[in-house]
């Protein structure tokens, strides 16, 4: 496939996955820019987690627009530029598509969540929503995905390894996805945090590297920082 053509393809793709749509019908009630919106929407500005840009006002973002016939209630900027009035954009050498087409509110609830990080689902269930490997997403040229067994809490990067319901040792908390991928982008091949290569010997410790992978098993072995021995002095 050419690169233009690549490209064509990622922008429907990024339409398909919702980019494009935006709301447009009318508001239902007359409001007025320093109107109360909470007297309606109190449910946009309570919860476990609140955008601080909400408490800096609904119109950070929204604006109102009173014609004769009615009131529109719009979004000042489309979607994901919204969002880089208050955040800057991060450039990558490996950017996650759905962050750099400006798919925030695909991930992030703009207003509240009960999630940390207004992520609109736990981690691996928002991550999984678009690459967990199915009947139907097998044979889909642009969404790469994994297969996963065991309630979808094991099997990659290698068979039987945990993706959630163990301990993270390098971040604390528990592991899931972004335990060794970023978000939005990375400067690593497939998003990874940090090199990882899948060594032969991928938990054989006496090999020195920085290795992702070595640096969070030798932590949960609390090897970490200790001097890497050499096999054939174990000699006792
Ligand atoms: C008197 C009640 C009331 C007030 C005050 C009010 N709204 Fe609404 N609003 C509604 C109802 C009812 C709906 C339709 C149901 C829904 O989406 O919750 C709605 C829908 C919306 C929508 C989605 C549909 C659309 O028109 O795009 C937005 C955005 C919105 N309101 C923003 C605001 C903002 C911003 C304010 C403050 C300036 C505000 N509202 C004040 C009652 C109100
Ligand atoms: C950080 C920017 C931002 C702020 C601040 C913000 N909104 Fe929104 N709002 C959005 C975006 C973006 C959407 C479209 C979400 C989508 O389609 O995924 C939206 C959609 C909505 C909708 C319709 C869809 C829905 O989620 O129900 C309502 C109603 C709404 N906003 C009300 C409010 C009210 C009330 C406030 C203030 C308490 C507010 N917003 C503050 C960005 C914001
Ligand atoms: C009016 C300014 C403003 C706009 C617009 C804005 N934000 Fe924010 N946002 C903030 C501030 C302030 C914080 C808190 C400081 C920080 O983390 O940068 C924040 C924090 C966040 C956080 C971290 C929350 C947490 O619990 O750690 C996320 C995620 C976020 N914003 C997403 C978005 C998304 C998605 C959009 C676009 C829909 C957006 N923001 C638009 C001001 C804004
Ligand atoms: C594929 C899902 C996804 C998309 C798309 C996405 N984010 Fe995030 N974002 C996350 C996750 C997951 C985290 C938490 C990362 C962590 O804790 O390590 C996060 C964290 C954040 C934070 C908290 C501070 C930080 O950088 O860790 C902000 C702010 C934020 N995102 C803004 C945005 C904006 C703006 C966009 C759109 C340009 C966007 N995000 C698109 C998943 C996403
Ligand atoms: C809205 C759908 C969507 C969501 C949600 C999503 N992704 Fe992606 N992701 C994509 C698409 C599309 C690509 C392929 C981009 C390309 O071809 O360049 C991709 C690429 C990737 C890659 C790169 C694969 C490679 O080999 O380079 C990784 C890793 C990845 N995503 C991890 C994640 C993680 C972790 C999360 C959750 C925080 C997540 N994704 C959430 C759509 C999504
Ligand atoms: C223990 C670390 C680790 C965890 C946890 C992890 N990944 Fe990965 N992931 C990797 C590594 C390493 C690769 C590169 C695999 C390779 O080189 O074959 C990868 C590759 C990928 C790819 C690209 C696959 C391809 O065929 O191109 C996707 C998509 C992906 N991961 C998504 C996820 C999602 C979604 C989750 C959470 C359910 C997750 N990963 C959890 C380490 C991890
Ligand atoms: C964030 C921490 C973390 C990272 C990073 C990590 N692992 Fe693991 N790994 C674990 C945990 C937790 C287990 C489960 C150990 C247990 O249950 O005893 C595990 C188990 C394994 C197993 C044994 C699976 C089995 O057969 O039981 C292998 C092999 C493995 N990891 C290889 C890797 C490779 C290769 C990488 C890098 C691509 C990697 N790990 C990155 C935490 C991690």
């Amino acid at each position: 496939m050419s690169v233009s053509a690549r490209f064509v393809l990622r922008v429907i793709v990024a339409c398909l996955m919702g980019t494009c749509v935006c709301y447009a019908g009318s508001h239902p009630v007359r409001v007025e820019q320093n109107s109360n919106c909470l007297e309606c929407h109190a449910d946009h500005a309570t919860g476990d987690h609140v955008h601080p840009a909400v408490t800096m006002g609904c119109t950070s973002c929204h604006s109102i627009d009173n014609r004769e016939d009615a009131t529109y209630v719009v979004l000042k900027q489309t979607k994901g530029v919204a969002c880089f009035d208050c955040h800057d954009p991060a450039a990558f050498l490996y950017p996650h598509l759905p962050y750099a087409s400006g798919m925030c509110t695909r991930c992030h609830n703009p207003h509240v969540s009960a999630n940390p990080r207004l992520l609109r689902a736990k981690v691996n269930e928002l991550c999984l929503s678009c690459h967990l490997r199915t009947k139907e997403s097998v044979s889909s040229r642009y969404m790469p995905t994994i297969e996963l067994t065991a309630n979808n809490s094991m099997g990659h990067p290698y068979l039987r390894h945990p993706v959630s319901g163990s301990h993270d040792a390098l971040n604390g908390g528990e592991m899931s996805c972004i335990s060794c991928h970023q978000a939005h982008g990375g400067m690593q091949l497939h998003l990874l945090k940090a090199a990882a290569e899948i060594p032969e010997d991928a938990l054989n410790h006496d090999t020195e590297t920085k290795d992702m992978c070595r640096q969070c098993h030798l932590r949960m072995w609390g090897l970490e920082g200790a001097p890497l021995k050499k096999k054939h002095k174990k000699d006792h």
